[in-house]
């Protein structure tokens, strides 16, 4: 098997007295669509969190690549290639799409080479551009991103992401809140994404994940439930009983597991 693109080693991440991370040991292999599902409050956004740097673990190790990434800075480790996205959609909203790309790019680049000028840079312009293409926004390019559809901000979100050439990206949710005809074209969007970059993504619509994921990684109360294929994750009875209750989702797995 491939080097894994991320490994944690009894991570640990406590609020009070509540676990949301429990001693969680989990290995991702490189090049397979990742995702990471389990009921609300499971630890999803919170693992996402520790990941990117957003939060300090209380024990335990990341490695990104076999790095040891553990307590690093979030922008040290934007820096060595993983971007995210928020499950709270962050852009902003009074610039236009191409400004918020424009933007996210030059303070990425403003650490690599301070002294550019910032308003002449052709490579900025062209990558916007090839960025506008791959998310297959270019016609909405002047748009205010105020104005924008709910599916729109999170395909300019998952732009903002893309525009510094990760080597991982964490998508927390792209999906929620957009109709069909979004969820569709942004599905379509992330499998094509997904041969150029590793993705790890969270995801409630049952639908989006078992259409996604090559491989599923289940979390319950911040400990994993269940890992395997789709095929194993819809087949499993505990993956099922973590679920009860939800019956969109019971249903789901009911289909899926006969399929
Ligand atoms: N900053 C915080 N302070 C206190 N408690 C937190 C904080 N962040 C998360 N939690 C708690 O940790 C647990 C895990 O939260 P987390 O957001 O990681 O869940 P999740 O799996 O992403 O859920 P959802 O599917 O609803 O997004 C929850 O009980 C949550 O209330
Ligand atoms: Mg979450």
């Amino acid at each position: 098997m491939s080097e894994p693109i991320l490994r944690t080693e009894k991570l640990t991440k406590t609020f009070g007295g509540l676990i949301a991370t429990d001693n969680l040991t989990l290995s991702l292999p490189s090049g397979r669509l990742q995702a990471i599902i389990g009921p609300n409050g499971a630890g999803k956004t919170t693992l996402f969190n520790l990941i990117s740097g957003l939060l300090k673990a209380d024990s335990g190790r990341v490695y990104f690549r076999e790095r040891d990434i553990t307590g690093l800075r979030p922008h040290e480790i934007s820096r060595l290639g993983i971007k995210r996205t928020m499950q709270i959609k962050s852009v902003f909203n009074q610039l236009s799409v191409t400004e918020n790309l424009w933007i996210t790019r030059q303070s990425a680049q403003r650490f690599l080479h301070p002294f550019r000028s910032a308003m002449n840079d052709r490579e900025t312009r062209e990558r916007v551009d090839q960025i506008l293409e791959e998310i297959g926004m270019t016609a909405l390019a002047k748009r205010i991103a105020g104005t924008l559809s709910y599916g729109d901000v999170a395909m300019l979100e998952i732009g903002m992401a893309l525009i510094s050439d990760p080597r991982l990206l964490l998508l927390d949710e792209p999906i929620c809140g957009m109709s069909p005809a979004e969820t569709e074209r942004a599905v379509a969007k992330i499998r094509e994404l997904a041969r150029k970059v590793d993705i790890i993504i969270i995801e409630h619509d049952m639908e989006v994940v078992f259409g996604l994921a090559e491989d599923i990684t289940v979390l319950a109360q911040g400990a994993i439930l269940a890992t395997g294929s789709p095929q194993d994750i819809s087949n499993n009875e505990q993956v099922r009983e973590a679920y009860l209750g939800r019956p969109e989702d019971e249903d789901y797995l009911e289909e899926a597991a006969h399929a």
